[in-house]
């Protein structure tokens, strides 16, 4: 016999409790606005996925102003830039002379952490593993979410519904075809990432590009590194033995070169990561809004997509309490164009990072990128435009 279902009110319902709903949330509630997040995994599920490593500046500031940023100060790295190199050259790019704007290394499961302490600290109502969500009447003023929990169904009625669960939620699909246009790019190679024990052999990220394939050197902590492979699509990550990661990492990433050394150690966790840029419009129909991945995906390369999520929060947030609150539409109706313009400008960077950096088997196509590479590295301008975009533009861009 299935229990007889089970509804709730509140203002604001958020599908999804990653970054982006649980930013949401905590921003909401700061301007009294109450909603309940409903998440189909499990609490260690989404706290545990090892994802983006780098806040920009804005994100950075944002967190702070949201009282969020205390063990961010403390634990986390400010980066002045990034290296830029291909094979005998490496370059340093100051974002912060360029720019006056540095990024932090501060990763994805240490902004969870913070969100899911500070929400729970305040008694947010979250709903892990749920079975079943699906989206109703969000064309109404009175739109609802309904899943199952515990083998209970439940039905949350609201004002406004915030689609913050990512590319494989049921909240991008709510907005019917007839409605939505799609953008997207498939890339023809993926990402071997692995999370290393080791001391990062660099104070700064490195970019690398490489006649066998682009390679960066990223990282988490003082002990922590995180460092990337270019590998062909459909690649087994069977195929790549630590050795062999560690070989290919020390000549792309340019082991021995002026002195450098590549310090390899236990690898702790590898995987493919495939490449693609997507965006759909618009981002809000009717009562449904929707925020970070569920609207748009960037490929890695530029380290856009947490900050993209946290900036599209930044500005619904405020939409969404001037609507609940005063029923007040503008921002609401001016959400989706004022968002999708960062989208936009992040889609290009992130193409553009990507397309300079990733190697092709067109020898013309190579030629071009050392060009741009050189033209980047040498040029005030080139360094400037690749600073505004890295190191983030004002979240009202
Ligand atoms: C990381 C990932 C990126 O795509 C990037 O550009 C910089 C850093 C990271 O995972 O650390």
């Amino acid at each position: 016999m299935t229990s007889p279902s089970h509804t709730l009110r509140t203002d604001v319902v958020i599908v999804g409790g990653g970054p982006a709903g649980m930013l949401l949330s905590h921003l909401l509630a700061a301007d009294g606005v109450e909603s309940i997040v409903v998440e189909a995994r499990s609490q260690e599920y989404v706290g545990a996925r090892v994802r983006a490593g780098i806040l920009e500046h804005s994100s950075v500031e944002l967190l702070r102003g949201a009282g969020l940023g205390e063990r961010l100060d403390r634990e986390g790295d400010e980066h002045r830039g990034i290296y830029l190199q291909w094979p005998d050259e490496r370059h340093h790019l100051d974002f912060v002379d360029l720019t006056g704007r540095s990024v932090w290394v501060y990763g994805q499961t240490e902004v969870q952490k913070d969100l899911v302490s500070a929400r729970s600290a305040a008694g947010q109502e979250v709903y892990y593993e749920c079975a079943d969500v699906a989206l109703h009447e969000v064309e109404s003023d009175r739109p609802a979410v309904t899943f199952t929990h515990e083998g209970r169904p439940v039905r949350i009625e609201a004002r406004a519904v915030a689609g913050c669960d990512g590319s494989f939620g049921p909240s991008r699909g709510a907005v019917p075809d007839a409605v939505r246009s799609i953008w997207e790019r498939v890339y023809p190679y993926s990402w071997l990432g692995i999370l290393a024990d080791v001391a990062p052999s660099t104070d700064e990220l490195i970019y690398a590009w490489h006649p066998d394939g682009f390679a960066m050197h990223s990282m988490r902590s003082a002990s922590v590194s995180r460092l990337y492979l270019q590998v062909p699509n459909g690649t087994p990550v069977e195929e790549w033995s630590d050795d062999r990661i560690w070989d290919a990492l020390a000549t792309r990433l340019g082991h021995g070169q002026d002195g450098w050394r590549l310090e390899p150690g236990p690898i702790t966790e590898k995987s493919v990561l495939p490449m693609r840029s997507y965006v759909q419009t618009p981002m809000r129909h009717g009562s449904l809004f929707l925020a970070g991945d569920s609207a748009h995906i960037v490929p890695p390369t530029g380290a856009k997509g947490l900050n993209l999520a946290i900036a599209d929060v930044a500005l619904l947030a405020p939409a969404l309490a001037d609507l609940v609150r005063r029923d007040d539409r503008m921002l609401a109706e001016a959400y989706s164009d004022t968002a999708l313009r960062r989208v936009w400008r992040c889609t290009h960077f992130s193409w553009w990072m990507t397309t300079m950096l990733h190697t092709s088997e067109d020898p013309f196509d190579a030629q071009l990128q050392l060009s741009q590479l050189r033209w980047v590295a040498s040029s005030e301008a080139g360094r400037t435009g690749l600073a505004e975009n890295y190191a983030g533009l004002p979240i009202g861009f």
